[in-house]
């Protein structure tokens, strides 16, 4: 890694407790020139030293996915590079190889603010799906819980924060699909028990607290319970190592859960570290080499989008919650 920036635009979006797409848009047009300046001039770089131009096309909010690829195409056509598109949900699963060795097949648990998913990584570009939300995305459920309790976006280090002074076992949450047969994921029901609980309760500081400790154990244990579903399933197409990815994996909590699942399922374990848990350029650059090395190269009519699962069952099949679409809001 020569150079890295994040031009953060939380600032813009927090007057309104969530993120606006027409503001991201603008804030991604509007920051990707100073940004990419920036980096160029850290690495040393010229774009004529360029061997090739990655950038995320999706999934996501396409307004600034959209200024993103063009802006990739533009210095691509430049300096005359090949473009790759990257998946971001791909970048994800590939990012704990920023820092460390990890063998396909390895099983992959993708939790973001748009995505929860079990996948089983076979290869770059070979994804099967065990099990994924069929609403709320883990990410949501920390979000929704942090709005709720009237704490500021992003609501997942909030509650991360809150939780470390409360106490988890002081109000009940309830814990969907824990001990099913199948891998898949239910979060929208924990959003209702948290409001119901807050209504009734004093709303006291304490009482923020021991909420958010009590969501942030439920969703921890249910991701834990899921995954070590999906380890035996794993295990049994060959995968020896267990990667926990995306925002939520930035959570000290989930991450000491899920490490007590890999260690009793006889599972390596890997994660990125915090800073390449949550959305960067870092693992899209990754994403991009290792597509390159491969040879797959994308054409310049690649357009940005919305939906793009990972699993190409997934995009056969009827949409699919949880594989590149958000769950219902609230
Ligand atoms: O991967 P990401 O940056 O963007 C998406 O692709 O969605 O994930 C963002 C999500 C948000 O829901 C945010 O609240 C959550 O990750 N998140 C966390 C933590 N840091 C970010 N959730 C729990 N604990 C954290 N420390
Ligand atoms: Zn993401």
């Amino acid at each position: 890694m020569l150079a890295e920036a994040v031009a953060s635009q939380a600032h813009d979006h927090a007057p309104y407790g969530g993120v606006v797409p027409e503001i991201a848009a603008r804030a991604h047009a509007e920051r990707l020139d100073g940004a990419i300046a920036d980096v160029m001039a850290r690495a040393g770089l010229a774009f004529a030293d360029l061997d090739v131009v990655a950038a995320t096309a999706g999934p996501g909010l396409v307004g600034g996915v959209m200024a993103g690829l063009s802006m990739a195409k533009g210095i691509a056509l430049a300096a005359d590079t090949p473009l790759i598109a990257v998946n971001h949900l791909e970048a994800h699963v590939l990012s704990p190889r920023l820092t460390a060795p990890l063998a396909f097949p390895f099983l992959v648990l993708l939790v973001s603010g748009g995505h929860t998913q079990l996948l089983v990584a076979k290869d770059v570009g070979a994804y099967a799906r065990l099990g994924a939300t069929r609403d709320d995305a883990a990410g949501e459920a920390f979000d929704k819980t942090a709005k709720l309790l009237g704490a500021p976006p992003p609501g997942g280090p909030a509650i991360e924060a809150l939780a470390k002074r409360g106490d988890p076992a002081r109000f009940t949450i309830p814990r969907p699909f824990r001990g099913a047969q199948h891998c898949d994921f239910s979060f929208a029901g924990l959003k209702t028990a948290a409001l119901r609980i807050w209504e009734t309760s004093a709303q006291s500081d304490q009482d923020r607290a021991d909420l958010a400790a009590a969501v942030q154990a439920a969703i921890a244990d249910v991701l834990a319970d899921r995954t070590a579903r999906a380890a035996a399933l794993a295990k049994a197409q060959g995968a020896s190592a267990l990667a926990i990815v995306g925002g939520v994996a930035a959570n000290a909590t989930v991450r000491t859960e899920l490490q007590r699942v890999a260690e009793a399922c006889d599972l390596t374990i890997a994660a990125p570290p915090l800073k390449w848990c949550t959305d960067n350029a870092a693992m899209v650059a990754l994403a991009g080499a290792e597509r390159y090395h491969r040879g797959l190269i994308d054409d310049w009519t690649v357009a940005a989008r919305a939906r793009w699962p990972l699993d190409a069952h997934a995009a056969a099949s009827a949409p699919v919650l949880g594989s590149g679409r958000k769950g219902p809001k609230a």
